[in-house]
């Protein structure tokens, strides 16, 4: 079949050879006759590839692999990706990414698993193109659903099967967790952290532990269920406080036995500064502080702000769980924050552990940028 085609400047040859999944609008002439959802293929020097063009988005091409798309190529792209998801979690983890855009080999689009339900994101019109089979492929495949769905604009949309009840529990590492996917945020919940989450829990035990951007409470449980003594959880949302106590009331811990706090952690860290109030934990989740490339230097001072603030409510030999979300941040660039909010506190870090997302998030080696989860467990001296 013959594709539109676009030859592009030679400095893309090695990106694409290697895989990168996108091509930037200024890279593309100013006039073409494409349309949104189209597929293309891309020329430079000797590499190859082919993608959905876009118009709408400031990626103009989705680069899909060196292979002509063909009949079939899509619902193989999603087995592959279920066969990865089979591999990773028994009985005891029902909620888990199925798709992971472009770290699965499908640009532009995730997948995520509640249960019995899947919720689909788009990042891009393109991805209309390629929608109906990832639907078809997923509603056929291995993990048995009753609905596939996506959230637009804030409204639910069926894609097959059933809509989700409003709101459902999932199994994580054998924790009960409450997921709304009708107005959580991300699909619902951070299942990136699960593994960080994990190692908290594991390190928990006697413990008191300050969990900031705590959202529903998904790190706490972990304390929780690791024997921590007293677990304060802080988001701004009181929905998302409320819903901490109910997941620690479901899994058998007494919410009454620790404090739930709707407030802005930023004040109130200023405030247990003043006071001199100490964890022997801080765990530090904040939102992406940068949307953007133009925002990263005011983000970085927001973030060493923040981890400066955490770093004097550690006891003596405790330990700060920080973690960044943005991919505007490389990993070296969090750690030279940390580094700085360190020598500010007057503390020497030591590096524990160093992760990113869990490997239901896997992140093609020709991507770097995909690796926007940062997590760094130190203790504080
Ligand atoms: C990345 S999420 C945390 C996810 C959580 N750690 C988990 O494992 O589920 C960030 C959270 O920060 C909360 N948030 C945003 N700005 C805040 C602020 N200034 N103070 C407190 N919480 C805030 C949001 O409501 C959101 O729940």
């Amino acid at each position: 079949m013959a594709f539109p085609t676009f030859t592009l400047h030679s400095k893309l040859e090695s990106a694409i050879f290697n895989g990168h999944p996108w091509i930037y609008r200024d890279h593309l002439p100013d006039f073409h006759d494409l349309e949104t959802g189209e597929w293309v293929q891309v020329i430079s020097g000797k590499a190859r590839a082919y993608g959905l063009y876009d118009d709408s988005s400031p990626i103009a091409i989705r680069l899909f692999g060196r292979e002509e798309p063909s009949a079939g190529f899509i619902a193989e792209r999603v087995q592959t990706a279920l066969e990865l998801r089979q591999m990773l979690f028994d009985k005891n983890t029902n909620a888990h990414r199925l798709i992971s855009g472009e770290g699965d080999f499908l640009p532009g689009i995730t997948v995520d698993r509640y249960g019995r339900y899947a919720v689909v994101q788009t990042y891009a019109d393109c991805l209309e193109t390629i929608l109906p089979e990832v639907v078809r492929a997923l509603s056929k495949g291995s993990f048995p659903l009753k609905g596939i769905v996506r959230r637009v604009d804030g409204v639910m949309q069926s894609l097959w099967g059933e809509l989700p009840p409003p709101e459902l529990s999932i199994l994580e590492n054998g924790l009960t967790i409450i997921a709304n996917l009708y107005d959580g945020q991300k699909t619902g919940l951070f299942l990136d952290h699960r593994d960080n989450r994990a190692l908290l829990g594991r390190l928990a035990t006697g413990k008191t532990v300050l969990n900031l951007f705590a959202y529903t409470g998904a790190f706490s449980l972990y304390a929780a269920r690791g024997g921590a003594s007293k677990i304060s959880s802080v988001d701004i949302a009181p929905a998302a406080m409320e819903d901490a106590k109910r997941n620690f009331a479901l899994n058998g811990f007494d919410p009454e036995q620790h404090d739930f706090l709707a407030a802005d952690c930023f004040t109130l860290l200023e405030t247990y500064v003043k006071e001199g109030k100490k964890f022997d934990v801080v765990i530090l989740d904040p939102p992406s502080l940068a949307r953007s490339k133009d925002n990263r230097y005011a983000a970085a001072r927001a973030y060493k702000k923040l981890n400066l603030l955490a770093l004097r409510c550690v006891n003596d030999g405790g330990m700060l769980a920080s973690a960044s979300c943005t991919s505007q941040i490389s990993p070296d660039h969090f750690k030279e924050i940390l580094l700085e909010a360190g020598l500010d506190a007057r503390k020497r870090l030591q590096i524990l552990q160093e992760n990113g997302h869990a490997p239901d998030h896997p992140v093609p080696v020709a991507f770097p940028e995909g690796r926007y989860l940062k997590f760094v467990l130190t203790r504080v001296l």
